[in-house]
């Protein structure tokens, strides 16, 4: 290795810091490594939110970082390269190169192929990430796999950022890949030299069901799984044939950048995703993202810079349009470090976003997360609150536990309600009002199940139990106990939906819960296994009187599922997709974890549950395909605008990791396949933005060859999907009388909801359904736009009443399970 002599700046040999001339190399970046902020530091901090130094290196558990030292990594031509000293690099060494043409070669293989002695402790290698500098003297490189271009990228920056991720690419095909980064010689014009370097390369081991499968090595790898399924309860009463069979097909489309804990759909052409603080692909600011909008067309993702931690926030949509997302878990110091990250507590967090700021290509001046402590936050820390909207446009808070850890009990448990904006109702004006519902439920009671009902009070269910809450009065009503011990609520998780509201049957509210466990909630971790089946149990109640009194009735699923998704369609009927059929939620804490995941045995298949047909013939996967890709804890699915279904996530981790079960970013759809015959798939207009209460619109429509008697008019909330829940999930089918009719088209005079308590005024989506297909949503309003009621006072004795997270400094997470305080 030659030393070049522009390098003047570089000492090869001594020191751990590198001797730079100022004027050629920029040293002015702010080096300032900022402590682990707390609650207290952040109210002084965020307002102060610095382009700061951030390193987002880091070696997912799995992966092997492969130094640029190593022989493996190969430069040329010879004479151009130099190398640098700096105790901040990666193993302190990297190779720049200022001359066009300079190119650096990376040759890695999967199994079978001839692994490399320093790759062999993977078992086989599906992708890899390129670690660098950004500084004022670099230029633009071109990034080659097998020689074909994959990507340019400008490693200019005013300041000297290292250890930066300047480009990586996973879900590689198994073979031997050549990884080419070569100088381009050009550069921006602010940039005062065409240098690029080389700090590590990152490889990422292969989970993919696919390779392995293809590998021989499915039995291996797969063995536990195979073991379970001969002890998994059978359901008894599957029927299959009770219904025909629509094919469905499922593609692997897009990846969302930063992990998909939490999604929501904004906007005809985006979703936010949310995350929790973790070494994410995507970056902004030079740090990981944690925050996202992912276009459902480009299947591409923009970073959101969100300040506080948002793990296990809840959120949902306010009258206005405007979208609130609560709660959230503490600054954790040693992984997820705050010097890196700069975030802060988010336990009181109320993180607020206007979807109508947003242009079509979710960007625009204001499409971004705002967070203000100062002013806007929570009156009580919550970690794993649910968040639904009531009947007046303002988001109740409900639940959660006090600070992060898992298994919620008495000392964490925060058994209150608080709204947003705040109340002044029941005498506490602004602070949490105590529930002696949300107290009685320990242990496994976080996420609490919430449904809006038609008469403004709210369902409720918690481990295994369920209420009806009147807000107004604050008095709670108890259901019949849920059945069969089953436990319904995290880490027990399952998935529930308010079934379809319609004039025909009055709006009479039916609830649905599916999957769980029987786990004992007073078993500790370490005693409870991955390997205990979930619940097939599925459940439902009409919440009338007769309804009740007759209590749950009780079907079972084809295949056991704790984590699932419930997604309503535009039909009625309900796709229930993701989760596990072994073990419960969350991470690190249980026996045979199999990596972190304390749930096991993916369910690959989705099923489709029927509401109008019989009991024991609702459920059918007939015509339904197959993943591969695991999807458990941190799992989402919704319907999105166009009609498909979204599938993403699944992280039962800590922080991004590649081995099983990874840290999953692809994102998969799932649609009938009717869908893609644009010929025969109905379609429908209106020059409608608002929907008042009790008003009428006109609907064009045009049938596509489908029957005119079977049309259902579906406004639909595809709510905040976070942990299996789908807050403020909603169906509701509208009043129509035909106006006029052609050969081909349809007029209808639609009404809107008669009143907010059967749709909390909000956003919604309105589909046209033929018989059984559904077209595109049409967007709107519903309600008069305004926003929910605010009370000065409530808020100025919130805000007087409570300081943000005092209680909970930083904290040391070595697992879902660990510490807060
Ligand atoms: C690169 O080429 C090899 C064959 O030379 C092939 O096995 C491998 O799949 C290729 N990689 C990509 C990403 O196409
Ligand atoms: C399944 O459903 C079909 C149609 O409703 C019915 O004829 C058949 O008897 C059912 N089979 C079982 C095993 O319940
Ligand atoms: C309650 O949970 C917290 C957080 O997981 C834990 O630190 C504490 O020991 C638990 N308390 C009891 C009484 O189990
Ligand atoms: C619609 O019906 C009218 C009158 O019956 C007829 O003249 C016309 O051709 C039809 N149009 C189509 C598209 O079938
Ligand atoms: C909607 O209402 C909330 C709560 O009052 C407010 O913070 C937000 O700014 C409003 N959004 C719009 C777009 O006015
Ligand atoms: C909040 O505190 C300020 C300063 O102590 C006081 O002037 C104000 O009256 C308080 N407001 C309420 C609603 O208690």
């Amino acid at each position: 290795m030659l030393l070049f002599p522009l390098f003047s700046f570089i000492v090869l040999s001594s020191s751990h810091t590198l001797v730079s001339d100022a004027h050629s190399f920029p040293l002015r970046h702010r080096d300032q490594t900022l402590t682990a902020w707390n609650g207290q530091q952040a109210i002084t901090a965020v307002d102060a939110y610095a382009d700061t130094h951030f390193t987002p290196y880091y070696v997912p558990s799995g992966s092997v970082s492969i130094d640029d030292a190593d022989p493996l990594v190969q430069y040329s031509p010879d004479g151009v390269w130099g190398k640098a000293r700096h105790q901040d690099l990666v193993d302190k060494t990297m190779h720049m190169a200022s001359q066009a043409g300079a190119r650096v070669d990376f040759t890695f293989a999967g199994i079978g192929m001839s692994i490399p002695e320093s790759l062999r402790e993977l078992t086989f290698v599906e992708g890899i990430e390129w670690f660098g500098s950004l500084t004022a003297k670099h230029g633009i490189v071109g990034v080659y796999i097998n020689d074909t271009l994959q990507s340019k990228v400008d490693a200019y920056h005013p300041t000297w950022l290292k250890r930066q991720r300047l480009f990586g690419l996973d879900h590689l095909p198994l073979g031997t890949h050549r990884f080419s980064i070569v100088n381009t010689g050009k550069k921006r014009r602010a940039s005062g030299g065409t240098f690029f370097d080389v700090d590590a390369f990152v490889v990422n081991p292969g989970t993919s069901t696919t390779a392995v499968r293809k590998l021989g090595l499915l039995s291996a790898l797969l063995a536990p799984h195979r073991q379970q399924e001969q002890e998994m309860p059978q359901a008894p009463n599957y029927n299959a044939t009770a219904q025909v069979a629509t094919r469905w097909s499922l593609s692997t489309e897009g990846e969302t950048g930063v992990h998909a804990m939490q999604l929501s759909i904004i906007s005809a052409t985006q979703a936010i995703v949310i995350d929790k603080v973790e070494h994410n692909p995507l970056t902004i600011r030079g740090h990981p993202a944690w925050g996202a909008l992912y276009d459902l067309r480009t299947n591409k993702a923009r970073p959101l810079d969100l300040h506080s931690n948002s793990f296990c926030a809840g959120g949902s949509f306010l009258s206005n349009g405007s979208l609130v997302n609560v709660g959230g878990n503490p600054v954790v110091v040693d992984s997820t470090g705050a010097a890196d990250f700069g975030d802060i507590n988010g336990l009181q967090a109320v993180r607020l976003f206007h979807p109508d700021l947003c242009d079509v290509n979710g960007k625009g001046q204001g499409c971004d997360i705002i967070e203000s402590p100062r002013t806007l936050r929570l009156a009580s820390p919550r970690w794993y609150n649910t968040v639904m909207r009531l009947d007046d446009g303002s988001a109740m808070i409900i639940g959660g536990s006090l600070r992060g850890g898992w298994m919620n009990n008495a000392t964490t448990n925060n058994p209150t309600f608080e709204f947003y904006p705040p109340k002044n109702i029941h005498g506490f004006n602004g602070l949490p009002i105590p529930s002696q519902f949300l107290a009685d439920t320990l242990n496994s009671n976080l996420f609490p199940i919430a449904f809006l009902l038609t008469d403004g009070r709210v369902f409720l269910a918690a481990n295994r139990d369920a209420m009806i809450y009147d807000w107004k009065t604050n008095v709670e009503y108890r259901l019949p106990q849920l059945p069969n011990n089953v436990r319904v609520t995290y880490p027990m998780t399952a998935t529930a939906v308010l079934l379809p509201l319609s004039p025909q049957n009055n709006y009479l509210p039916a609830i649905l819960i599916c999957g769980g466990s029987n786990v004992d909630d007073q078993r500790p971790g370490y005693e409870i296994d991955s390997q205990e089946a979930a619940s097939a149990q599925c459940i439902r109640m009409d919440l009338s009187e007769e309804g009740i009194r007759h209590g749950w009735e009780v079907d079972q699923m084809p295949e056991p599922r704790v984590m699932p998704d419930a997604v309503l369609l535009p039909t009625g009927a309900v796709v229930i997709i993701n989760g596990g059929a072994t073990g419960i939620a969350g991470y690190g804490n249980v026996k045979h974890q199999v990596g972190f995941s304390n749930a096991d045995n993916p369910v690959l298949t989705p099923v489709l549950y029927n509401p109008t047909a019989a009991i024991g013939s609702r459920f059918s996967s007939a015509g339904m395909p197959t993943s591969d890709i695991p999807r458990l804890y941190h799992s989402v699915a919704t319907l999105v605008p166009d009609g498909r279904v979204l599938i993403t996530g699944s992280n039962p981790n800590l922080d991004r990791t590649t081995t099983r079960y990874p840290t999953e970013y692809r994102v998969e759809w799932l649609s009938p396949m009717w869908m893609r015959d644009s010929a025969s798939r109905p379609t429908a207009s209106a020059s409608i933005t608002t929907l008042p209460f009790g008003s009428e619109f006109a609907l064009t429509i045009d049938l596509k060859g489908g029957d005119a008697k079977r049309i259902k008019v579906a406004l639909m909330d595809l709510g905040f999907i976070t942990h299996s829940l789908h807050m403020n999930s909603r169906l509701v089918y509208l009043e129509y009388t035909e106006q006029q009719t052609t050969n081909t088209t349809v007029s209808l005079a639609v009404k809107s909801p008669p009143h907010s308590a059967i749709y909390p005024p909000g956003p919604g989506w309105i589909y046209l359904v033929v018989g059984d297909k559904w077209s595109e949503a049409i967007r709107v309003l519903v309600g008069d736009g305004s926003s929910p009621p605010s009370d000065p006072d409530a808020l100025e004795n919130m805000l007087n009443h409570s300081t943000i997270s005092k209680g909970s400094p930083a904290v040391t997470q070595s697992g879902e399970g660990a510490e807060s305080i």
